[in-house]
C-alpha cells in the first residue's frame, strides 16, 4: 500500500522540516553574542522571551536581524542604559521587540531609516556605521513573511519590532489520502 501525499500536505512537511524554534534559548544566544559591546558602552541587555511556536526559516538569518537591532540598541544606548529584548505569541506568529532609552526616532524618520544608506543626520557625537543594518534586517524578514517597524518607547527611546508568521498546523487527518 501506497500513503499518497496531496500537494498541500507536502507543503506542510516542507515547512516543519524548515521550522526552527525561536525559543529563549536561541535569543539569549544573540543577547550573550553581544555582550562584549555592551560591556564598552556601559549598558546591560535585559531578555524577556517567552516560550514561542516555532516558525520556519533561516537561524542564521533571523539571528543576524536581532544582532542587528541589539547592535543599533546599545550604540544608542546612554552609559547604564537597559536595552530590552523581548519574545511573545501573537495572532500573526511571534512577535520580537529590542527597546532601548536612547534619544529614539522622530517619527517622520522611522519609515526611511529602512532604505540603504539612511541614517539620521544632525546627531553629535552618532556612531559611525553604514547605514545598511535595517535595509539588510528588512529584507530578511520580508524574505520570511514578516513585517519590522519602528515606534517610540516610553518614557524615551526606539523599540523594534518585528513579527514573523508562524508554521502553519499539521492539516487535519481528514485531509489526508491514502491510495
Ligand atoms: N536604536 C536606535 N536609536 C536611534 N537611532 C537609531 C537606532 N537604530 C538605528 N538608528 C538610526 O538608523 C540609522 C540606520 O541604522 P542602520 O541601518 O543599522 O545603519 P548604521 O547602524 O550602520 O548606521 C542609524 O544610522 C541611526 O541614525
Ligand atoms: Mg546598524
Amino acid at each position: 500500500m501506497h500513503a499518497r501525499l496531496r500537494l498541500r500536505d507536502l507543503l506542510w512537511l516542507l515547512a516543519a522540516l524548515a521550522a526552527i524554534a525561536l525559543a529563549s534559548l536561541r535569543l539569549d544566544e544573540a543577547a550573550r553574542g553581544m555582550q562584549g559591546l555592551a560591556a564598552t558602552r556601559e549598558a546591560r541587555i535585559v531578555t524577556r522571551c517567552a516560550p514561542t511556536p516555532p516558525i520556519s526559516g533561516d537561524r542564521d538569518h533571523l539571528l543576524r536581524v536581532v544582532t542587528n537591532l541589539l547592535s543599533n540598541a546599545l550604540k544608542h544606548s546612554p552609559p547604564g542604559g537597559t536595552v530590552t529584548l523581548a519574545a511573545r505569541t501573537v495572532a500573526e506568529g511571534v512577535e520580537v521587540t529590542v527597546e532601548d532609552e536612547g534619544p529614539g526616532i522622530p517619527a517622520e524618520e522611522a519609515h526611511l531609516l529602512f532604505r540603504p544608506f539612511s541614517r539620521l543626520e544632525g546627531r553629535d557625537g552618532a556612531p559611525s556605521g553604514t547605514g545598511l543594518g535595517l535595509a539588510i534586517s528588512r529584507a530578511i524578514v520580508e524574505q520570511h513573511g514578516g513585517r519590522i517597524w519602528v515606534e517610540r518607547a516610553s518614557p524615551r527611546g526606539a523599540r523594534f519590532v518585528l513579527v514573523l508568521p508562524g508554521v502553519p498546523d499539521e492539516p487535519a487527518e481528514s485531509h489526508r489520502q491514502v491510495a
